[in-house]
């Protein structure tokens, strides 16, 4: 079971103490309950919230589909490989062309690192799973930060996720999120088939982020 939080940019809880407090206790939950954290923290936090985690994989949140050279502003794998562990890449505040999306899997891949591509519907999902990343997350967009749960809101779409996905071959993780706030809804996702879920501001943004993060993992090991 993975349980994969994406810190975005919650100013002032994604960035230096708060996010520090936030991957301590991920990683503290990671240990207690046996499953695969992830924490994409925003890419100016990367190197601290690396230094801390122990068992935690480390995410981007996204990377640009460039090669090194005149990009200016961008971020690109080769800058950053050594801190991550994998990358977060066609999230639906940061989409991307299937060309693109080819480009950072592939770049990715050889580099002996992580993809995990979103999708925000089944049929996104399923034509994604063409591109060999390591997971694929659904997220319906209008569910997205309004706490009301995919697995609860869209049950048929979750199963139907899974369908697609698994139906082309795909054998990696397939998890969902958006709107995922309370265990019931992370079990809710599980019995649906998910392997997981990505998940954002009710962990992020939660008074204890240990208390809110130990429920969905209890939950998903119920
Ligand atoms: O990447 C996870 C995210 O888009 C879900 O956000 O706030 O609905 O859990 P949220």
């Amino acid at each position: 079971m993975i349980l994969a939080v994406n810190a975005k940019v919650y100013y002032p809880y994604s960035f230096g103490a708060r996010l520090l407090r936030l991957a301590r206790a991920i990683d503290k939950v990671a240990k207690e309950y046996s499953i695969t954290t992830i924490i994409a923290p925003p890419h100016t936090e990367l190197k601290e919230v690396k230094d801390i985690v122990e068992v935690t994989k480390v995410y981007a949140q996204h990377l640009d589909p460039v090669e090194p050279g005149a990009h200016t502003g961008s971020v690109i794998l080769e800058g950053i490989k050594e801190i991550i562990d994998g990358s977060i890449i066609n999230h639906s505040e940061k989409r991307m062309r299937l060309d693109e999306i080819e480009l950072v899997v592939s770049k990715l891949r050889r580099a002996g690192k992580e993809s995990l591509v979103c999708a925000p519907t089944p049929n996104t999902a399923a034509a994604v799973a063409a591109l060999r990343p390591s997971m694929i997350a659904m997220e319906p967009p209008e569910l997205i930060g309004t706490g009301v749960s995919v697995s609860r809101a869209r049950p048929e779409t979750v199963v139907e996720t899974v369908r697609a996905v698994k139906g082309t071959g795909f054998a990696g993780p397939v998890l969902v999120g958006a709107g995922i706030s309370s265990g019931e809804d992370v079990r809710k996702a599980i019995e649906l088939g998910a392997d997981g879920v990505l998940v954002a501001s009710a962990v992020v943004k939660a008074d204890d982020p240990y208390v809110k993060l130990k429920e969905f993992a209890e939950a998903m090991v119920r």
